[in-house]
């Protein structure tokens, strides 16, 4: 069955210390507990994929050969991932250090380690494959030349544009989906005036979706925009968040779902992520994502999705 998702991307263990705000710039802040979690964008993203079910999940990365590897390894087996994994011993695997902020927020710098070593003849044959997903913490010229070779495949190929950096035509040319959140999208329309609905219509890319936090996402495919509002949570640990919702949104779409339902689904699968500790072990499962949403149909937000619209620069049009 051609069904399988194939992530490719980073892997990183992270540091993550606790502290009632994160530091302004020169600023030392005497933090709390500290912790280390399985993370890194690709990874989080392939264990929300096998998490969401319904599809072989598979991943693309590169390890050191030292002890950081290991719980990367066992979280991501642990939920079911196949692996293909580059190893070597050139340089350590990749690291991230989290101020985790009591507001839930974060501040993170990623020393990416092995990661900056996957390059373009590291693409395992992609027989079975339905799905690429792809983010930023990996050379930009093998992320492009893994989504070329996809495009070329006839597989579809999602990126979640992050971290934020401007994209190569060549690279924008061969996505299907661009999952970006705000920043991310004013940087790749930079120069753009207006509002989000502008810049979703200025990108060529047959299917964009803007993640945006509290207030929900927006999405425009074919013409047509689609709003989601956020589903009600108290945050802890808003780490990991997007990958959850990159992931889920795969998982979805590779199972059939159209686009105001897997909007629905990694919504509530990237909400449900922010009430848990760290990136990967946040990540919820399927019936644990459709249980909270039969929880919560009951409480539709008519406000909360004129408020997005408005922000959105959508009041006026229908979707
Ligand atoms: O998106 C969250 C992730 O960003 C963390 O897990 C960290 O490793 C960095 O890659």
């Amino acid at each position: 069955m051609s069904n399988a998702i194939l992530v490719a991307g980073s892997a990183n263990l992270d540091f993550v210390v606790r502290a009632a705000h994160v530091p302004a710039p020169g600023e030392t802040v005497l933090g709390r507990e500290f912790a280390t979690f399985p993370g890194g964008k690709g990874a989080n993203q392939a264990v929300a994929c096998a998490r969401a079910g319904g599809a072989t999940t598979r991943m693309l990365l590169a390890l050191g050969e030292d002890p950081y590897a290991a719980p990367l390894e066992a979280s991501l087996r642990g939920a079911g991932v196949e692996l293909h994994v580059v190893r070597t011993r050139e340089t350590a695997t990749g690291t991230a250090f989290i101020c985790l902020a009591d507001d839930a927020e974060n501040a993170i710098t990623v020393a990416p380690g092995a990661n900056a070593l996957l390059r373009a003849e590291h693409l395992p044959p992609l027989a079975g494959v339905s799905h690429l997903l792809l983010q930023l913490e990996t050379p930009i010229d093998t992320v492009t030349a893994y989504a070329v070779a996809a495009r070329a495949a006839g597989v579809t190929v999602v990126l979640n544009a992050a971290p934020a950096r401007e994209l190569p035509t060549a690279l924008l040319d061969a996505l299907d989906v661009l999952i970006v959140n705000e920043g991310e999208l004013a940087t790749i329309t930079t120069g753009l005036r207006g509002r989000i609905a502008e810049a979703l219509t200025h990108l060529a890319v047959p299917c964009v979706i803007v993640t945006l936090g509290a207030r929900g996402a927006c999405a425009r495919a074919r013409g047509e925009f689609h709003l989601r509002a956020a589903y009600r949570v108290r945050p802890v640990d808003t780490t990991g968040a997007g990958d959850t919702f990159c992931g889920a949104f795969t998982a979805a779409s590779c199972q059939g779902s159209d686009l105001p339902d897997a909007l629905a689904f990694a919504s509530a699968a990237g909400a449900l992520a922010t009430t848990r500790l760290g990136a990967q072990t946040g990540v919820p499962a399927r019936d644990e994502v459709e249980k909270f949403r039969r929880a919560q149909t009951a409480i539709a937000d008519d406000d909360a999705l004129r408020q997005l619209a408005a922000y959105c620069g959508l009041e006026n049009r229908s979707v």
